[in-house]
């Protein structure tokens, strides 16, 4: 994330958070132990929705990548008591020894799509569990709008150098025809026992300016960094004019008889999916 108080503002997340948290509440409200919150991001979520479900015994650590960004929550949202950040990336092949077979319930929330090695995130989510311990993961499965100008631009002469691999930016289930299966299959051959895991339709009321501002603010756009002024703002202008236009294609697609009324493109939804699962640490 490069801008935490532009993602802060902008959230068109955090709503997805709360519906999933207050399904699984029951689950939840038992946990006292030590939690983790991968892809934290900027810790407003981690505080304001994923604390007060727990136990109030309950610790989080949240971790994220990004270095600004754990400062940023750190300075923001720690609670001596109950809440930290740290830098993690969940992709490492290195797993810190301090993390391994710590915790007692993870959650992970609008993260793992960028995670282009997802075998070995979760691999590393089940090391970081006790045995019999719990995850709950929320990630996004297909996003036209959003992956299919990320693939097309990553290709393209003017932005590739500084976008460098094309696959970091698609999500892993962007091109399954079954993800809830898949992801299943790829839980329980690491070893967890699944006990929830669905696919799940999001239609989404956002302005096309507000969701490329709240996107652009991650991690996953940090290139946008290294180009001159002038590339930066053409590729912003660029996303913008694709995501807009393929969120609109997608739209007429679902609609047969869709008009639209007097040219307002905040009249179109925007149409992704997510992954849900609750998956438990099984030792065999
Ligand atoms: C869309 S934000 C989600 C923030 C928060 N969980 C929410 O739901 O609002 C995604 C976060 O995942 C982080 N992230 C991306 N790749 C990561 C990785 N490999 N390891 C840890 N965090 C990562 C990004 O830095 C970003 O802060």
């Amino acid at each position: 994330m490069i801008n935490p108080e532009q993602y802060v503002s902008n959230n068109v997340c955090k709503r997805n958070v709360s519906l999933v948290i207050n399904e699984f509440a029951k689950e939840l409200k038992n946990i006292s132990g030590k939690c983790m919150d991968v892809g934290c991001g900027p810790g407003d979520v981690t505080r304001d929705v994923l604390l007060p479900v727990l136990n109030s015994k309950a610790t989080i650590i949240g971790t994220d990548i990004m270095e600004n960004v754990v400062e940023y929550a750190n300075k923001t949202y720690n609670d001596k008591e109950r809440l930290k950040f740290e830098m993690l990336d969940i992709q490492t092949k290195k797993l810190p020894e301090k993390y391994i077979s710590k915790f007692d319930h993870i959650f992970s929330f609008h993260a793992l799509h960028w995670c282009y090695d997802i075998r070995q995130t979760f691999e590393n989510i089940y090391c970081m569990l006790r045995p019999d311990k719990t995850m709950l993961i929320l990630s996004v499965a297909h996003h036209a709008a959003l992956f299919e100008p990320l693939e097309t631009m990553a290709q393209d002469m003017r932005y590739a150098s500084y976008m460098e691999n094309k696959g970091k930016y698609i999500g892993s289930f962007q091109y399954s025809a079954q993800p809830q299966e898949e992801l299943k299959e790829l839980l329980e051959d690491i070893g967890f026992q699944v006990h929830h895991c669905s696919h799940r339709e999001i239609n989404m009321y956002t302005s096309t300016e507000k969701f490329v501002s709240f996107v652009t603010a991650q991690h996953t756009f940090a290139f946008l960094n290294k180009m001159p002024h002038n590339l930066r703002e053409e590729f912003k202008n660029e996303f913008t004019r694709m995501y807009s236009k393929i969120r609109i294609e997608k739209y007429r697609g679902r609609q047969r008889n869709y008009k639209l009324h007097n040219d307002k493109e905040t009249d179109v939804p925007l149409h992704y999916t997510i992954l849900v699962a609750y998956a438990q640490k099984i030792i065999s």
